[in-house]
């Protein structure tokens, strides 16, 4: 018999593997000092575009009271228990409403976190006979959601209009044959990598001719777009046409926690019956309090959402003038697309990150196909002109030596001799009594 820790050791996993090379620096990198554009890397001042703290209310000062009221009036104990048996209370309703009226639906219900929250919506919506129509690109809480699905599952091509057609027919034509079920459309507002809207106006309009539900998520669209910053919906002007609307508060709202949108009948079964939140602790006080200041201010200063957009074009402006490939974005997420290998990218942003003290985030293969790097930018409205400008020169001065092959020469760089500290799974972790 396999003895299944063993088997662990031996395959850390695709990115587990390099842990030992990569630990601290490409890999749980700790950001110091107060949130913001410009943050503390092993000592070293940088400028930091992987957070996504896009209204920059994480450290607004009404934003650090209101948390350190919530805390110091109520703790993190309270309320005790799930919402449904002993953990409700009246500001937990409060944001609920709220959101809903946000939101322009009749009711929401809170989730303790967004991926654990969609998993758990996925599960609580359908049944054996339902077929589910998702986008081939969507985020690993709704593919982890439909693995609990007993039923059928039907991907299109990512916002590919004639595939999703296709797919929903499929879906039809089963549930006619099946004689039960239903259909649920699960795509996002905007996809977190690559930046493109989901086209909600076109899949909302093909309701017209198939019957389904729509369900979106829209992590990166709350608080960033449309006119009120009611999201990808509002935006697209189809937000009623949306059946739920889903959205983590861990992105503009830089906080913890999410929520479900949708009409009052439908919302109030979710609430009876999504097991992520009868069967575990409610939100804590501190951030029901946190969060009703965040909406607060997202709502009332529409400023912020202003100037990270004034951010946004800035830098999407530069990196286009300077050549570069940002692929579909109609949103602020700024990826930029380049060709290279796996060691030419991580001595790419080693060289970003020592020499230029920019902090961004990369992807390689295997999460994107060999021969590729994504460089993935987040602005915010707390990023400064002069933020913007010296990234746009680190960022040519690196692509010259890339284009260049300057960084071909080097193999992966181990940042264990880097910095000077070699990271030993087995003796740095806790061990079992
Ligand atoms: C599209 C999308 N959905 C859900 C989540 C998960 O949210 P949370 O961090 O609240 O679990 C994320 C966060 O990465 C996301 O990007």
């Amino acid at each position: 018999m396999a003895d299944i820790f063993e088997r662990l050791l031996k395959n850390a996993g695709p990115i587990g593997q390099h842990r030992e090379r990569a630990h601290g620096y490409f890999a749980f990198p700790k950001l110091e000092g107060d949130i913001g554009s410009r943050m503390i890397f092993r000592g070293q001042e940088m400028i930091v575009w992987s957070l996504n703290n896009y209204l920059g209310l994480a450290n607004h000062p009404e934003v650090r009271k209101a948390d350190a009221d919530g805390a110091a009036q109520y703790g993190l104990a309270l309320p005790m228990g799930a919402r449904m048996m002993s953990g409700n209370s009246n500001l937990h309703e409060q944001l609920e409403a709220e959101l809903a009226a946000f939101e322009g639906k009749e009711d929401a219900a809170l989730l303790n976190y967004g991926y654990q929250g969609m998993v758990s919506i996925i599960d609580v919506l359908c049944g054996r006979h339902d077929v589910i129509v998702y986008d081939a690109e969507s985020h690993a809480c709704i593919i982890d959601g439909l693995r609990l699905h007993p039923g059928h599952r039907y991907v299109y091509k990512h916002n590919d209009m004639d595939d999703f057609e296709k797919q929903l027919q499929r879906a039809t034509a089963l549930i006619e044959k099946q004689k039960a079920g239903g259909i649920l459309v699960i795509t996002e507002g905007v996809f977190g990598m690559a930046g493109d809207q989901g086209n909600l106006k076109d899949i909302a309009a093909l309701k017209d001719k198939y019957e389904f539900r729509l369900l979106v998520d829209d992590a990166h669209g709350f608080g960033t777009l449309g006119k009120t910053g009611a999201g990808a919906g509002e935006e697209q002007g189809v937000q009623d046409r949306i059946d739920l609307y889903f959205s983590t508060f861990a992105k503009s709202m830089a906080s913890i926690g999410a929520f479900v949108a949708g009409d009052k009948q439908i919302i109030d079964y979710i609430r009876y019956n999504i097991r992520s939140q009868i069967f575990a602790k409610s939100l804590p006080m501190p951030l029901v309090v946190g969060n009703l200041k965040r909406l607060e201010l997202l709502k009332t200063q529409p400023q912020l959402k202003e100037r990270l957009w004034e951010n946004a074009k800035k830098l999407q402006a530069g990196l286009r003038e300077r050549g570069f490939d940002i692929g579909k974005t109609d949103s602020v997420v700024t990826p930029i697309y380049m060709k290279g290998d796996v060691p030419e990218a991580t001595a790419m942003v080693m060289d970003i990150r020592e020499n230029y003290h920019i902090f961004c985030s990369i992807v390689v293969y295997p999460v994107i196909p060999k021969g590729h790097i994504i460089y993935r930018l987040i602005p915010t409205s707390v990023h400064t002109d002069e933020d913007i400008q010296k990234t746009l020169e680190a960022f040519s001065a690196t692509k010259k030596k890339l284009d260049a092959g300057e960084y071909k020469a080097e193999k992966i760089p181990d940042m264990a001799e880097v910095t000077g500290k070699r990271f030993d799974y087995l003796t740095e972790r806790p061990k079992n009594k």
